[in-house]
């Protein structure tokens, strides 16, 4: 199953890919090359990133680049910078070196049919991470390990459900979004919302992406505590929006944590830090340390052995008293 190609034409291939996917520069997306020593058996493993849009997306590349370092097997990486069109290409020059495997963790959830067809006519086999694609035909993968994104979008709406069951007065929630087009952000706002519609005094008076990042989180919320004079709640689909939007709400004269309740997902050490320092509420953990289990089922899948079709993470949930516990040993 492992080919073997001569070092010019892998020279050359690289450089191919290289300029495909435009590396190095601000516009681009860079592709590394790390782990396995880079050649005889290695199993060559091509990975095309989302981005470094979060704290989150950092440890994750982390683990990826370790677990690959590990396992002994050769990793191409590339970082998307949160476009769509630069994993195609990517994954593309994947197909044109001949790797061994493909993994990716898609942008959005739409769009891949054709390029993963092309993966598949090729032999190659394509594992997913972190997040699905919204594919009919399932043979276009081997696997998808992750998150399960509905269920935390489910586990934030009990917390909040749990927090104002006293309560009949409305409560008002702004939802900061993730990527638009995302599993995450499709799937933590279907949780959230099935959640928390079965009691109508919730009610969610705004809803805009923050794209994952601080900045937007930042903008977005600014926007909303100029256009809504009576916010409650803030539901984040992701830490870094929420701690953007923590510097909003302070800078709006309010206090985070108490005048504004506010509900995370991910749980990144920044995030534990703002939970355990009262300006986060509560924090639905997403795990990024997916590296060791992408690394064994990628051994597997070139060794023609079957792998199961889902691979959900283990995960947890943090109030702020568990947030004390659990920093001073937070790895990420
Ligand atoms: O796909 C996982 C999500 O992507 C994380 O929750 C978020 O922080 C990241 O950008």
């Amino acid at each position: 199953m492992l080919k073997r190609i001569s070092t010019l034409v892998v020279a050359g291939l690289t450089a191919a890919a290289l300029a495909a996917c435009g590396t190095g520069g601000s516009g681009g997306s860079g592709g590394t090359e790390g782990g396995g020593g880079g050649g005889g058996d290695a199993i060559v493993m091509g990975f095309s990133q989302v981005g470094a849009e979060s704290g989150w997306r950092t440890a994750n590349t982390k683990s990826v680049q370790e677990a690959a370092k590990e396992a002994g097997i050769t990793l191409r990486f590339s970082d998307a910078q949160q476009k769509q069109e630069n994993q195609i290409k990517a994954i593309r020059s994947y197909i044109q070196q001949k790797v061994d495997v493909i993994a990716f963790s898609p942008v959005v959830e739409s769009g891949w049919d054709t390029v993963l067809k092309e993966a598949k006519d090729a032999k190659i086999p394509v594992i997913l991470t972190d997040r699905a694609v919204d594919s009919a035909d399932t043979s276009l993968y081997k696997s998808f390990l992750g998150s399960d994104f509905v269920e935390e979008g489910k586990k934030a709406g009990q917390w909040l459900v749990e927090e104002y069951k006293d309560g009949s007065d409305t409560v008002n929630i702004v939802e900061l979004q993730g990527t638009t087009g995302s599993a995450p952000a499709n799937d933590r706002k279907a949780g959230f919302a099935e959640i928390i519609g079965a009691d109508q005094k919730f009610k969610i008076v705004a809803s805009q992406t923050g794209d994952f990042t601080r900045a937007k989180g930042k903008e977005v919320m600014d926007a909303f505590l100029k256009a809504q004079p009576d916010i409650d709640v803030l539901y984040a689909h992701n830490d870094d929006m929420g701690l953007g939007a923590i510097e909003a709400i302070e800078g709006a004269g309010k206090v985070p944590g108490k005048d504004i309740k506010i509900i995370t997902v991910d749980a990144v050490k920044d995030g534990m830090q703002a939970l355990a320092d009262g300006k986060i509420n509560y924090i639905v953990e997403c795990s990024p340390l997916l590296g060791p289990q992408l690394m064994d089922l990628a051994k597997k899948v070139v060794a023609g052995e079957s792998v199961p079709a889902r691979v959900v993470t283990e995960e947890t949930t943090f109030t702020q008293e568990q947030a004390k516990e659990a920093l001073p040993s937070r790895q990420y």
